[in-house]
């Protein structure tokens, strides 16, 4: 695979949280941040696409529910456009200073959303996806996983909820796209199953933390406990 040849060794913690739209992965990565800083160890929660105010602006053509003449490829590029930017400006600083790192989505969502979901030819994505993670991959990723019938539903609620800009562009997709964005992510996990953590996504908010902090806990390097 081509991300494997240019492995950057780090001596940070690279966490990632995956899962289609209302799995509940946003409330999880929040909750286990706030569990890491009760521990003392220093964790930066991010998120993609954004994470730093040139990625933040190209978040806002992304999601914006008005573009819809969006072409798949140019889709692609913005989202590879804000991963570089935000992998230079904060993922790549905090692991090189031995830092958790915990990412709302990275490129896995590029391979089930661009790839499973749009059609494109994943060796494109691969390709984009080595560029702009320079060498950056997680140690751990944690797929919430989730019937996409259910996560809409409380994606569309929840959006219902907000008085903010409407980042609803995939929402309005069709059933049938978040279902093959969905047996995306359960293929990469099982190409991956060491990196890969499947969590079930229907049980409470309590469980699904429980079995979160329980695998994080023991997978976290010694070392980096110390780093209060
Ligand atoms: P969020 O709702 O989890 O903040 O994610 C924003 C949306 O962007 C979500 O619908 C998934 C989508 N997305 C992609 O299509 N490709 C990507 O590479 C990333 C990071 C997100």
């Amino acid at each position: 695979m081509l991300t494997a040849r240019i492995k950057v060794i780090h001596v940070g913690y690279f966490i990632t949280f995956e899962g289609v739209e209302g799995c509940g992965k946003t409330t999880q990565i929040k909750l286990l941040s706030e569990f890491l800083s009760t521990r003392g160890i220093l964790s930066v929660l991010t998120r993609e696409p954004g994470g730093c105010p040139i990625a933040d602006k190209i978040r806002t053509i992304l999601l914006d529910a008005e573009n819809q003449a969006l072409s798949p490829l140019a889709e692609l590029m913005l989202y590879a456009a804000a991963r570089a930017q935000h992998i230079t400006e904060v993922i790549s600083p905090a692991l090189s200073a031995g830092k958790i790192v915990l990412c709302d989505r990275f490129c896995d969502a590029t391979v089930a959303y661009q790839s499973f979901g749009r059609g494109i030819d994943r060796t494109i994505i691969d390709s984009l996806n080595f560029h702009a993670c320079q060498g950056r991959t997680p140690d751990l990723t944690i797929l919430v996983d989730c019937d996409p019938r259910v996560g809409l539903e409380r994606a569309r609620r929840r959006i219902e909820a907000t008085s903010g800009p409407r980042e609803e562009r995939f929402e309005l997709e069709a059933l049938a796209f978040h279902q093959r964005v969905r047996d995306g992510y359960l293929q990469l996990a099982a190409d991956d199953p060491n990196r890969f953590l499947i969590i079930d996504g229907s049980e409470t908010i309590e469980e699904i933390f429980a079995s979160i902090t329980t695998q994080v806990d023991s997978r976290i390097p010694e070392s980096l406990r110390a780093v209060c």
